[in-house]
């Protein structure tokens, strides 16, 4: 070999020279933990595709909650099963709904925690779907006004941040004015600004009962085939006044998260869906995969791609093993 070649393998040797040239740090810090609340109590209700995820009734999601807090993770976003769906999806707005009374009492009990919710009317409706439905379609219009009252009721009720998931055109811009004229100026808002039509939701609709009952939601999410729709999509929602854009899912859009963090360098989140969760979970179960290694390196990656915040099933896993500090 010739003697002055670079030799990559140098810097590979070692685990702490490794340690020391590596270009992406994933931290707990940028972790958000989903999660689910369901009216009752003592309920801690296991969801099937989704191994180690449960639905918590609020005294049993307060104590997850603090685990959590515990673990240095700062955020949680919280999604409800309402006890009853109706076309217009009233418990989604309603001050009592299960969200709100969880919000409340989270912000009460386990105040280093941030609380962010989902806006969205999906798992309310009886019809399944994330807006309003009229003449069998889903009405973009009609739809914002009750997205809007989805954001001021969970803010109301103390959210620290609100994630519209609607996917229904002008949903920011409603939140944001609708939030503003309840004086809630300061409460920012998290755009699921690149939401695809994703087949990596499976496991997350059955946990949430969100199926929608008629058709599918490609008339209001992106096609998986669209990379440059995504970036007017977020160019759209910042200008209606999102203060952090989302690419979701997270693994098969490597490169919109990319093209984002490059196009627009604003905070950015990626969520790491259910079916990202239940895939490795699923290989890990199998033997055909090392779990715990399948699961960093993918949290890394989207890290890598560009997202600062990343919102997954894996942080309370993933906490526990960057607090151990060893590499796995
Ligand atoms: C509600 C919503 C969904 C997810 C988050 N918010 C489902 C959907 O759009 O059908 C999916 C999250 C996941 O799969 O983990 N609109």
């Amino acid at each position: 070999m010739p003697h002055a070649m670079f030799r990559p393998r140098r810097l590979r040797e070692k685990g702490l020279l490794r340690r020391l040239v590596r270009e992406t740090a994933l931290g707990v810090h940028d972790l958000v933990y989903p999660m689910f609340a369901v009216h009752g109590r003592g309920v801690r209700e296991p969801i099937a595709s989704m191994p180690g995820q449960f639905r918590l009734s609020i005294d049993e999601l307060m104590r997850e909650a603090k685990d959590v807090a515990g673990l240095g993770i700062p955020a949680v976003l919280v999604f409800g099963l309402p006890d009853d769906k109706d076309a217009r999806g009233s418990e989604a707005y309603a001050d009592d709904g299960i969200v709100q009374q969880a919000v409340r009492a989270v912000k009460d009990t386990v105040p280093d925690l941030l609380v962010i919710t989902d806006v969205c009317l999906c798992q309310y409706t009886s019809h399944g779907h994330c807006g309003v439905v009229e003449d069998g379609t889903v009405k973009n219009d009609p739809s914002l006004e009750l997205i809007a009252r989805v954001a001021v009721s969970q803010a109301e009720a103390g959210a620290d941040m609100v994630a519209p998931s609607d996917m229904m055109d002008g949903r920011v811009g409603a939140i944001r004015e609708a939030l503003d004229e309840a004086s809630l100026v300061e409460v920012p808002i998290m755009a699921y600004s690149a939401k695809y039509a994703s087949s990596f939701y499976g496991p997350f609709r059955d946990a949430a009962d969100s199926t929608p009952q008629f058709g599918d939601r490609r008339s209001y999410q992106m096609d998986p085939a669209n990379a440059t729709e995504a970036m007017r999509e977020i160019a759209l929602d910042l200008d209606e006044g999102a203060d952090i854009v989302m690419v979701k899912p997270a693994l098969p859009y490597l490169d919109v998260i990319s093209r984002a963090k490059s196009e627009f360098g604003v905070p950015l989140a990626a969520y790491s869906v259910s079916g990202e969760y239940a895939m490795i979970k699923a290989a890990g179960q199998l033997g055909w995969l090392d779990e715990r290694r399948a699961m960093m390196e993918a949290l890394t990656a989207i890290r890598r791609a560009g997202a600062d915040i990343v919102i997954t099933y894996f942080a309370r896993e993933a906490a526990r093993l960057l607090a151990d500090g060893r590499e796995v």
